[in-house]
């Protein structure tokens, strides 16, 4: 399968028919790009298993143009859910609600609740609304790398594989959704994204977070947590400390003989005389680390380095999902 790349000057067009042709077509969103299919055919969703290599027991997020939509696929919601989205959508939360089953089985992994977004872009949007089902989109990776942030890192990952990509130029947030588990009274944060803690508690006062994301051993109520993921090509090692400490672990690992790569915020890369190196923005503002990470992630290839090293993060606002992905990243190795 040749994999078309559609462009801006040439419309949606393509894309909506392959979309009802129950074909898969990647998107851009506010987060990073996804993998949408249409989520009411178990034929059309199978293929975007199959494209990134995905688990099975791990389910999708369904996108929605209009929350008139919601009814199609959700069996109720509770007043938190729809809190939620009155304050954030269209934006990078994703509600998980119970399902009315009328999504395709694969959707869901077979779950009673399914996870629903309205993505804040303007072409997602478009797409939406004229392809008129729901449509089922992960992350437009092969599954364990980095989720792409552009057309190209699409393209890389899963060319030959897909139907097409429309190309709309790079996303904003640079990390995904958050996902907020919204059965109960008290939302219960399941993955950290562009929404943050603090965001909602502005909403709700209260917000609980799964306790399997701060460590506890328990098993992650998002069955996609529990996967290895956002892998770059080569080992991604986390300092921690100041950038005294940086700096002394980098000449440690070069005197080895290490061949490294520098994954680092505008503040610490002043400090480093060091190449190659990949700033990732200021870390005053880890909105615009959050939207530089990925393709950080990916700008290093196992030919030319045996090691990334990368800087740690204050785990609060942004920096919480940032931190998230990075430990992901790097398998949990911080140094
Ligand atoms: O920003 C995003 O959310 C992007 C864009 C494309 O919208 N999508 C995305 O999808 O990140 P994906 O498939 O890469 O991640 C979906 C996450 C997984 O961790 C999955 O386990 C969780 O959402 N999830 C989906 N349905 C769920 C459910 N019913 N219960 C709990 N977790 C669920
Ligand atoms: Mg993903």
């Amino acid at each position: 399968m040749r994999t078309k790349i559609w462009t801006m000057e040439e419309g949606l067009s393509g894309a909506v028919e392959a979309l009802r042709q129950k074909e898969t077509v990647a998107f851009p969103t506010e987060t990073v790009y996804g993998l949408g299919a249409d989520a009411t055919s178990k034929e059309a969703v199978s293929k975007i298993f199959k494209a990134k290599g995905r688990p099975a027991d791990n389910p999708l997020i369904v996108h929605i143009g209009e929350r008139s939509q919601l009814s199609a696929i959700a069996s109720s919601w509770s007043e938190t859910a729809e809190k939620c989205m009155d304050a954030f959508w269209p934006g990078p939360l994703t509600v998980i609600v119970p399902s009315n089953h009328e999504a395709a089985p694969n959707v869901t992994s077979n779950l009673d609740t399914i996870g629903v977004r309205m993505p804040d872009h303007p072409v997602a949007l478009e797409l939406l609304s004229k392809a008129g089902v729901p449509i089922a989109a992960p992350s437009a990776n092969s599954s364990g790398k980095p989720s792409p942030t552009t057309a190209g890192h699409v393209y890389e990952d899963l060319n030959g594989k897909i139907t097409g990509i429309v190309d709309g130029g790079p996303t904003g947030v640079g990390v995904e959704s958050t996902v907020v588990d919204c059965t109960s009274e008290v939302p219960v944060i399941l993955r950290p994204g562009g929404i943050t803690k603090e965001d909602l508690e502005r909403v709700f006062g209260e917000v609980q977070v799964d306790p399997a994301l701060e460590g506890a051993g328990d098993r992650p109520k998002s069955p996609g947590m529990k996967y290895r993921h956002y892998a770059p090509d080569v080992p991604l090692w986390l300092v921690e400390g100041d950038d005294g400490r940086f700096v002394t672990a980098l000449k440690y690992y070069k005197e080895e003989g290490k061949k490294i790569g520098v994954i680092a915020s505008r503040e610490l890369a002043r400090k480093l005389d060091h190449e190659p190196l990949v700033e990732c923005g200021s870390r005053e503002d880890m909105g615009e680390v959050a939207g530089g990470l990925y393709s950080a992630l990916r700008s290093f290839s196992d030919t030319e380095i045996d090691l990334i090293l990368c800087e740690t993060f204050k785990e609060a606002g942004m920096g919480t999902a940032v931190m998230n992905r990075l430990r992901k990243a790097a398998d949990h190795t911080v140094v």
